[in-house]
């Protein structure tokens, strides 16, 4: 069986004020008026044969996980939850042992729940591919055409067809530097890693044993030291806080030699930022895109977000508004990746 993997452990500080540490951004109604992202990634698998799906957060957000969980009429899905945040490799870690458990050759498909595809059909085509490339013993990942040289991205070269659609990867470079990306982009050669993956999970953990066996082994522990608590399974405190902290990316899919890529054109994007965010929503006659209260007058090419009072604006371009009961972002468009560095100051200031 093919089960999905929901990865909704991230802290979403780019997305400050709206993306908070009680609420991060994967629970927050960010690009449609009902669902929120996790609950959009469960409604685009809508068609395809799945086996229940296996949500990997943090314990703080368990209720929050099993309400939306509820909203969408999901009632059997394995809620994991982590004690404390170790990055994605030790979180599908966590989740492929779960899903071996009554599934010996149990197929994971991972997805970050904090992802915009605008058509569903053409993904569920690619994840049928990357199904066939797993069960072959392949690792697959899905690579974007890359519009720009963005740098929060993983990028992958792509080398021989091994499967229809279905690529060996030559190389696979996590979060390049500036200079490196513009080259990657330029040679034509290079796809953006979309942070969604399909493998078997007994590879998964074969291979993450060769090649990162600290991460392996403290999860091995700390999903058998596990509890069942009403619905949820919680992992052993002590046991996970000695695993050190990775991405999949760097722990495996830069190491393994099986890894293939999946060419994936269904309107993909990451939205990690308010920019990112503006781009992928619907814009009005001066590219501005205005949710809740809002009023502009000689505005363009921005963002304006009201959460409890009005939000007027004018003569400004290229903004950022965000307005939430206790705090107000104003930023330039060209620097909302830097929004972070004030989520961490008012951090270190509590
Ligand atoms: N359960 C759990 N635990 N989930 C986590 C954790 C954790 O400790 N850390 C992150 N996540 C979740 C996030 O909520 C998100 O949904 C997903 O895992 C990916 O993590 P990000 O932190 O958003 O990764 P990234 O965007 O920097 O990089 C990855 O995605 C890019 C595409 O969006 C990489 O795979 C890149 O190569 C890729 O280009
Ligand atoms: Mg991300």
């Amino acid at each position: 069986m093919i089960h999905p993997v929901l990865l909704c452990g991230g802290v979403g500080s780019r997305l400050w004020p709206v993306s908070r540490g009680l609420f991060p951004k994967q629970f927050i109604r960010l690009m449609s008026d009902q669902w929120s992202m996790l609950q959009q990634t469960l409604g685009r698998l809508e068609g395809l044969e799945l086996a229940p799906p296996i949500v990997v957060c943090n314990e703080e957000h368990r209720f929050l996980v099993a309400e939306q969980l509820r909203q969408m009429g999901v009632e059997n899905a394995a809620i994991i939850l982590e004690p404390v945040g170790r990055n994605t490799a030790p979180a599908v870690a966590l989740a492929a042992m779960a899903a071996q458990k009554n599934d010996a050759e149990a197929v994971l498909l991972v997805l970050p729940a904090d992802h915009v595809i605008k058509q569903p059909t053409i993904f569920h085509q690619a994840v049928m591919q990357a199904v066939v490339a797993a069960e072959q013993g392949h690792l697959a990942t899905f690579g974007v055409v890359p519009e720009g040289p963005e740098t929060g991205y993983g990028y992958i070269e792509r080398g021989v067809e091994v499967l229809p659609n279905c690529y060996k990867v030559t190389r696979f470079v996590e979060k390049p530097d500036l200079p490196t990306a513009k080259s990657y982009v330029r040679s034509g050669k290079y796809a953006w890693n979309s942070g969604m993956f399909v493998f078997r999970a007994e590879q998964f953990c074969t291979e993450l044993g060769q090649f990162s066996p600290e991460i392996f082994h403290a999860c091995r522990k700390a999903y058998d030291d596990r509890e069942h608590d009403l619905s949820f399974i919680r992992i052993d405190r002590l046991a996970f806080e000695q695993c050190p902290s990775d991405s999949i990316d760097y722990a495996l899919m830069e190491k393994t030699n099986n890894a293939v890529v999946i060419a994936l054109a269904a309107g993909w994007s990451d939205v990690g930022s308010w920019s990112s965010l503006w781009q992928v929503s619907e814009h009005d006659d001066d590219n501005n895109v205005c949710r809740g209260d809002v009023i502009t007058h000689n505005v363009s090419n921005s963002y304006l977000r009201s959460g409890k009072r009005l939000v007027a604006a004018v003569g400004v371009d290229n903004l950022v508004v965000v307005e939430t009961e206790d705090a107000i972002l104003v930023a330039s468009k060209d620097h909302v990746q830097d929004v972070k560095h004030i989520v961490s100051r008012l951090k270190s200031e509590v």
